[in-house]
Order: structure tokens, then C-alpha cells, then sequence
């Protein structure tokens, strides 16, 4: 019998007939993410889910799912997915990490340059009208280059920030539970969380989303940041207390915010945090280049092929569990 592929969201490329080459597809092709009940109806079927990162899979999920062989996420975060229970089915849990990480931390900077230079106003300046002379403080920003630029978490992605952040003159601190060498080398000074904060002029979220990085910027971090700071999330949006983010920008206890990610995800058009002029918002863009999305579309395709030979994946979040093949 063929194996059968959920897959929650038609990937770009040629993903799809490579997938169709592996198994049976069952594609989701609603115009929304997937919702629950069909994910729970059609997980039963499947031997091998092709995730987003939007679709969370949880026990509830795995005990609907007696076949599953493998979850392969398009993504390199992987906070929807419970790796735990995975690991104690047995199942190897794919992600596509290194293929966005350039693309990535190209985002990172573009936000912190147009909130901390305040872009997104000067747009809605010149969209309605109000550009009429130049004037010397109209829409003062905060300089990126000279600047201490402080990274939160220095895995891939923070390192190719720190990368470019040497040829914009800043200097760079970081806090990380592991050091590389790297660090050194990038120039980076290793600091704690509280000094991060007190010292930076912008802040860049670099970090998964776990328990620990839970609302870690909360009301108490804003506080201790300067009133001039930008904040950059290209992690996920759960790291950052939404409501006391927007109390701080409406207040003016932080410069701005330069957001790929929010919480809610996707944030409502009519949400509070729009209404603040130095939030600058993206729609979770973060990886989004033609190239990169191929890249990891078939990064995941890749994962899941390697599970259903019994292979150790391209990449997963679970090493500890060996992929059982698919027989039949
Ligand atoms: C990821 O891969 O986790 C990113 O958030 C996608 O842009």
C-alpha cells in the first residue's frame, strides 16, 4: 500500500511532485490553515506529515495518528510541535534549519533599520499627502551604525546578525546559553539578560520560543531598556508580552518596534498595536525569498523521503529516534 502524506499547505516549487513521488497526497488547499477537526480526521491516514508552522502537533494530534512515521515541518522553529511526544512515539520530528538563516537576519536588519529610522511613517507621510517641503527634523529616527546593537540568543541567525552588524560599526552583545568561538571573532561581548537590556540601543530577538523565552520581554524588560530603543522580533511572537509592548511604545518607554512576528498571529487589522506610529509590522516574512522558500520546501521533502527509508533525516529536533522504514 502506498504511504500517504498529509501535507497542510501546498509548498512552492517543485516540492509537490517530489512529494508525489514518496506517496499518496493529501492536501489541504482551504483558503485558511488547516483547521483542527480536519487535522485531527485526516491525521489518521497519514504516514508522513508535511507541516507549517502554524498547524500544531500535540498528543492529541499523535493519538489520532497510529501510522505516523515521521512530522517534517517547513520551518526551521518548531515551537507547534510537541518533540516530546513525538519522541515518545518514536517519531522523528524534521525541521529545515541553515537554508534561511542569510535570509533571516537580512529581515532582522531591514526591520531595525525602518523602525529605529522611522520608515514606516515617512511612507504613510508621503501616501497622504503631507510631504510639502523639507524640513530639517521632520521624522527623526535613531542611528543603526555606531550604535550597540544587542542580539538575544546567538545561534545561526544572531551570528549573521552580528555578521552584518560589523559593517554598520555597532557594537554588538549578545546573550546565549552556549558561546562559540565565533563570538570572539564576530567581535561579540557575551552579557546577561539584564545588561542586554540596560546597554542596548537596539535589541533583535533571536531566540526560539520556549517556556523559558515565554513573554521574556515582558513589562519589567521594557522598563529596564532605554526609552530610545528599538525592539526587532524575527523569533516568534510568544517572546514578546504583546500588551506591554504596546503600553511601552504608546507611553514612549521604547523608540519602536520592528515586528516579523506578533502574537496574535496573524494580528487583526484593527489590533492596538497598529495603532501606534513606531510599530513597524510584517507579516512574518522572515524567510521570505523565492529562493529560500524553495530551499526549505524541499529541505522538508527531503526529511520526509529520509524517514520513510529508515535514513537519519537531513535535519531533526529529535536525533535520539531512529526513523522506522515504512514496509509495504
Ligand atoms: C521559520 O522557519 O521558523 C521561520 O519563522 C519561517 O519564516
Amino acid at each position: 500500500m502506498p504511504a500517504t502524506i498529509l501535507v497542510t499547505y501546498r509548498p512552492p516549487g517543485d516540492a509537490m511532485e517530489r512529494l508525489a513521488d514518496l506517496g499518496d497526497i493529501d492536501l489541504w488547499e482551504g483558503e485558511d490553515a488547516i483547521p483542527r477537526n480536519e487535522l485531527l480526521e485526516r491525521i489518521g491516514k497519514a504516514d508522513g506529515i508535511y507541516s507549517m508552522l502554524t498547524d500544531r502537533i500535540d498528543d492529541e494530534l499523535l493519538d489520532a495518528a497510529p501510522r505516523l512515521h515521521v512530522v517534517s515541518n517547513m520551518a526551521v522553529g518548531f515551537d507547534n510541535i510537541d518533540v516530546a511526544a513525538c519522541t515518545a512515539r518514536g517519531i522523528p520530528v524534521g525541521h529545515t534549519p541553515n537554508v534561511l538563516t542569510e535570509t533571516v537576519a537580512d529581515t532582522a536588519f531591514g526591520l531595525m533599520i525602518a523602525a529605529a529610522r522611522r520608515f514606516g511613517e515617512g511612507v504613510d507621510y508621503v501616501r497622504s499627502d503631507k510631504w510639502k517641503k523639507w524640513e530639517p527634523e521632520l521624522l527623526w529616527g535613531y542611528d543603526i551604525h555606531g550604535a550597540t546593537l544587542g542580539i538575544v540568543g546567538f545561534g545561526r541567525i544572531g551570528m549573521a546578525i552580528a555578521k552584518r552588524a560589523a559593517g554598520f560599526s555597532m557594537r554588538v552583545i549578545a546573550t546565549s546559553r552556549r558561546w562559540s568561538s565565533r563570538a570572539e571573532d564576530l567581535g561579540v561581548t557575551p552579557v546577561d539578560f539584564p545588561e542586554l537590556l540596560a546597554r542596548s540601543d537596539h535589541v533583535v530577538i533571536a531566540v526560539p520560543l520556549t517556556q523559558e523565552t515565554h513573554h521574556m520581554f515582558d513589562e519589567s524588560a521594557f522598563s529596564a531598556m532605554k526609552a530610545s530603543a528599538t525592539l526587532v522580533n524575527i523569533s516568534r511572537g510568544g517572546t514578546v508580552d504583546t500588551d506591554a509592548l504596546v503600553e511601552a511604545l504608546r507611553e514612549g518607554r521604547l523608540g519602536a518596534a520592528g515586528l516579523d512576528v506578533t502574537d496574535p498571529e496573524p494580528l487583526p487589522g484593527d489590533h492596538p498595536l497598529l495603532a501606534q506610529p513606531n510599530a513597524y509590522v510584517i507579516p512574518h516574512l522572515g524567510s521570505s525569498t523565492a529562493r529560500t522558500r524553495h530551499a526549505m520546501a524541499n529541505f522538508a521533502v527531503d526529511n520526509i523521503a529520509a524517514a520513510f527509508e529508515g535514513r537519519a533525516l537531513r535535519a531533526t529536533v529529535n536525533p535520539e529516534v531512529s526513523p522506522r522504514p515504512l514496509v509495504g
